[in-house]
């Protein structure tokens, strides 16, 4: 007896700093306020087999990167405002910018408007060249060329933390040219003794410019692509962090979903951690798990986004008085950049309502940037939160997670991680942090996104 109950303490004290789901159907998690806050060393559990294609994701800023850099949620809410604005402005099809110089003697060539990366972003690392070098990229579903910095950095190159890709190095590398069909697929385009050039400048000053090349790319020791189109930057400044460059998840012929679906079939899923000191993963192609789907939407003023069919918010198991015209209105992209999760104003607002309602019992703290329901949890040990569930087209949930509730800046400013939108028609946004734990499934041959809860911790 004594034995058994010792061997089960361990568990049993597991259990309890992860939140106890018990009373989840009565429409509320009792929490313990610690679980909210990111450990100070990174815990990775394996990542499910899924056909060995599947890497680690690990949030940019905390102990799961190699990059060293802390939390900053000021920063992380400005950067996501940035995002949020070009999103709905639909700055991709937008005018070239004045442009940007490939390398310092040379004539600028005009460049793609890209979204601001946001630092809010998670990091996968896969292998370019052969011989394979790692390189650790941000992903992002909202972007679509892929690209890395590059020797010899003719403009120049930020600080990054894998060693930079070395073209000459690698002996399946090959530059395209601008005449070939790939080089004029491209939407804005340039040309350097015969090679073509590409540039992305993202809404928040940071920019990449450089070739458009071909190489290997290895995703896992299973999954080797030949001739993988993407960027080699030379000239690349910005808020990348200490990454690489970047993986685009969207829709558009050049990004990694897209050049790798003749094989993996044109789907890709993810799960995002729950907190920074974990890690969750990326699966390229087809998801072992079962889920439940929405239809894949494809908006006009942006066709590469992933659009859905948002219809109702449910708190504490009530569905809220919302106007299903309101979303429609609206309409609603998942991003996997944007941080918090954007909702017409009057959504926002029945929203908001409820959660404080159900939240009066704790002490209300200052507002932060755009979040403006937020609580001190500093003085107590466990708190009770009302579940929240949202609805989309088709009957598909997302019931978020107690993580997917809260943006936590630290524990006396613990806030409601939505935001209302200026005005009823700006776009909706599904963003990362309602994603957490959650397996999203995309799914562009069927056209499906899907939701798979409790998939990573
Ligand atoms: C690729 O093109 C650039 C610019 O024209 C050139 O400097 C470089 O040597 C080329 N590399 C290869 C491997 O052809």
């Amino acid at each position: 007896m004594a034995s058994m109950s010792s061997a089960l303490l361990p568990l049993l004290l597991l259990c309890l700093w992860f939140y106890h789901v018990s009373g989840d159907e009565q429409g509320l998690w009792v929490v313990r306020v610690e679980s909210l806050l990111p450990r100070p060393i990174c815990s990775s559990p394996k990542v499910p087999a899924a056909g060995g294609n599947t890497l680690k994701v690990a949030h940019r800023r905390g102990p799961c990167s190699s990059f060293g850099t802390k939390p900053n949620p000021a920063l992380t809410l400005r950067q996501d405002m940035l995002r949020v604005e070009s999103l709905q402005r639909g700055l991709s099809g937008g005018a070239p910018s004045k442009g940007t110089q490939l390398q310092a003697s040379q004539v600028s060539i005009p460049t793609r408007w890209g979204r601001p990366i946001g630092t809010g972003n998670y990091l996968v690392t896969v292998g370019f060249g052969s011989p394979r070098k790692d390189q650790t990229l941000v992903f992002d579903t909202g972007s679509n060329v892929c690209w890395i910095q590059c020797m010899p950095c003719a403009g120049s190159c930020y600080q990054q933390q894998d060693p930079l890709f070395d073209p000459s190095a690698s002996s399946t590398y090959r530059n395209i040219s601008c005449s070939s069909a790939t080089c004029s697929s491209l939407d804005i385009r340039g040309c350097n003794s015969g090679t073509c050039v590409y540039g992305v400048q993202y809404g928040d000053q940071s920019t990449t410019v450089g070739f458009l090349v071909q190489d290997t790319l290895t995703l896992t020791p299973e999954n080797v692509f030949q001739n993988f189109v993407f960027g080699c930057g030379q000239n690349n400044r910005g808020l990348f962090g200490r990454a690489a460059g970047l993986i685009g998840l969207g829709r558009d012929s050049f990004s990694l979903v897209s050049q790798t679906s003749q094989v993996l079939g044109g789907t890709f899923s993810y799960c995002l951690p729950a907190t920074s000191s974990s890690t969750g993963y990326l699966t390229m192609g087809r998801s072992a798990t079962s889920a439940s789907y929405t239809p894949m939407l494809t908006d006009s003023r942006d066709p590469s986004l992933y659009s859905i069919a948002l219809t109702g918010i449910s708190l504490g198991g009530r569905l809220l008085p919302i106007s299903p015209t309101v979303f429609q209105t609206s309409g609603s992209i998942i991003d996997s950049g944007t941080v918090i999760t954007r909702l017409p104003p009057s959504a926002y607002a029945a929203l908001r309502t409820a959660f404080r309602s159900a939240m009066s019992q704790y002490p209300m703290a200052q507002p932060l940037s755009i979040l403006d329901t937020c609580y001190d949890f500093s003085k107590v040990q466990t708190i009770e939160v009302p579940t929240v569930v949202l609805h989309f087209d088709g009957g598909a949930d997302l019931p978020l997670q107690v993580p997917g509730i809260f943006f936590v800046a630290d524990i006396s400013q613990v806030c409601l991680a939505f935001a209302g939108n200026g005005s009823p028609g700006d776009l909706g946004i599904i963003g990362n942090t309602q994603q957490k734990t959650t397996e999203v499934i995309y799914d562009l041959g069927a056209r499906r996104i899907g939701f798979a809860t409790k998939a990573c911790s």
